[in-house]
């Protein structure tokens, strides 16, 4: 499967391609296609070095609108203020069958913590704001809100967390629960959907003023 990441030269990108390019072939996207080459070599040196023998897929950089026409799955991993012009670039170029993944957490930070922009500021949630601008997909996944991009980025880490996944399309759902179940430590939890993303989404801020106040490192959640 062509797994293509959008915004994939940051943290969350960075892990997301070291995790599933085992089994997979990984297109990571960036604004500026040579930022795109030179993560992608990054990312495969990182993990020819640790797993050369169990590699079975690929790591490779081009521009975002280039990843989007190839990708089989589409992770979104850009800011939530990004959301629509993204959205405007890739939708005529993303394929039918594309499933759309957004693992974006519209979050800020003021002097009392971390807070959720869609309670403080009456905006959207950002799968809602994803479906919204792209009209013609129907296979968008809400997913990873509450994975900390250090723990992510490093391969050899079992996560031992769960993620809440919301979607409208249960074809989709088994798509991207295969792609958790990769992810050694992680478990789905389905929550709904699309519209009950912002459940979901709302916890990141949460534990990172937990973590914040508690001095707990990079805490993840898990329904017990
Ligand atoms: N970091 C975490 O621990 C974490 C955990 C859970 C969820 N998330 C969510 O996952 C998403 C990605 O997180 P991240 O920390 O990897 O994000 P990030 O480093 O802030 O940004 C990811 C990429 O987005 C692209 N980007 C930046 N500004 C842009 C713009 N104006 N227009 C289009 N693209 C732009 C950049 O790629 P180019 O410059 O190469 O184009 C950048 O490398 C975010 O929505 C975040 O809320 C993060």
């Amino acid at each position: 499967m062509k797994i293509g990441i959008i915004g994939g030269t940051g943290g969350m990108g960075e892990g997301f391609a070291q995790r599933w390019c085992l089994n997979h072939d990984v297109l990571i996207g960036s604004r500026d296609k040579q930022k795109a080459e030179k993560a992608a070599e990054d990312n495969l040196n990182n993990i020819k070095g640790m797993f050369a023998d169990k590699l079975k897929g690929t790591i490779s950089g081009n521009d975002n609108i280039s990843i989007s026409k190839e990708s089989d799955v589409l992770i979104l991993s850009i800011p939530y203020d990004n959301i629509i012009g993204t959205c405007k670039d890739i939708s005529n170029t993303i394929n039918d069958n594309c499933v759309i993944v957004s693992p974006i957490v519209p979050m800020g930070r003021n002097e009392k913590g971390f807070y959720y922009i869609p309670i403080e500021e009456g905006k959207k949630s950002a799968a809602v704001l994803v479906a919204e601008n792209l009209p013609n997909c129907n296979k968008i996944v809400s997913a990873f809100h509450t994975i900390s991009e250090i723990k992510l980025k490093n391969p050899k880490m079992p996560l031992n967390a769960d993620t809440f996944v919301c979607t409208d399309n249960k074809e989709s759902l088994s798509v991207v629960n295969s792609l958790i179940n990769e992810i050694e430590g992680l478990r789905s939890i389905f929550l709904g959907p699309l519209s009950l993303s912002y459940q979901a989404e709302v916890i990141t801020p949460m534990i990172l003023n937990a973590s914040k106040q508690n001095k707990i490192k990079h805490p993840g959640i898990k329904l017990v």
